[in-house]
């Protein structure tokens, strides 16, 4: 493999488009961020960098709430649409014919149209630079009953998840292997 050394980039990815839900008591928005992350497992965590100028940034810093969304290849338009308007101009919820479906947190709506859906409540807030890093720990995890196995795992041949990379909507296949099936193949 013969690598050529390209302008200083972050190429991380495929990674999940994520659609943020937040919201207080007179909104509810949506963001779609691509920089979120799992950053610890006990407690699990979540990470959402978020520009401080975005509309949602001071709905998740005075809440301490939000939810992640995966939309699905078919949902590409509302991931781009989410993440070029603004809250500040239109509610997307209601732009987007979306529904905002309420879990266990006070504020934060999450959205019944993506397949998987996570309540996060913020426990620390790192100023980074260009953005602010919330970092959320997971209190609810759903999942759409249509991309269940019958044995109830996750079928993502069927989520069909959306990815992203480097400014690029890329698709999610699965390869149908398991971790750890490397060492179980060899006994
Ligand atoms: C694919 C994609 C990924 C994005 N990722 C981020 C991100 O990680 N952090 C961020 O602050 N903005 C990100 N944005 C930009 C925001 O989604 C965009 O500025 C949005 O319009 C802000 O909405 P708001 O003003 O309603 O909060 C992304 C946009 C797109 C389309």
């Amino acid at each position: 493999m013969t690598k050529q050394k390209q302008p200083t980039q972050l190429l991380l990815g495929p990674i999940p488009p994520a659609l943020i839900g937040c919201g207080n008591e007179k909104e509810s928005n949506i963001i779609t961020l691509a920089w979120v992350g799992v950053v610890n497992s006990s407690p699990p965590m979540i990470s959402a960098a978020v520009r401080a100028n975005r509309h949602s940034h001071d709905l998740i810093r005075d809440t301490g709430e939000f939810t992640v969304n995966l939309p699905n290849r078919a949902q590409v338009d509302l991931a781009d649409g989410c993440g070029n308007l603004s809250g500040r101009d239109l509610d997307k919820f209601e732009h987007f014919n979306l529904t905002a479906a309420k879990g266990s947190l006070e504020r934060a709506p999450m959205i019944a149209e993506c397949p998987i859906s996570m309540e996060c409540r913020v426990e620390h807030v790192l100023e980074l630079g260009s953005h602010t890093l919330f970092i959320g720990r997971l209190v609810s995890s759903y999942v759409e009953e249509g991309v269940l196995t019958e044995k109830g795992k996750i079928d993502f041949e069927r989520c069909d998840l959306l990815g992203f990379c480097a400014g690029s909507y890329l698709e999610t296949k699965p390869l149908g292997l398991s971790i750890g099936y490397t060492v179980k193949e060899r006994g």
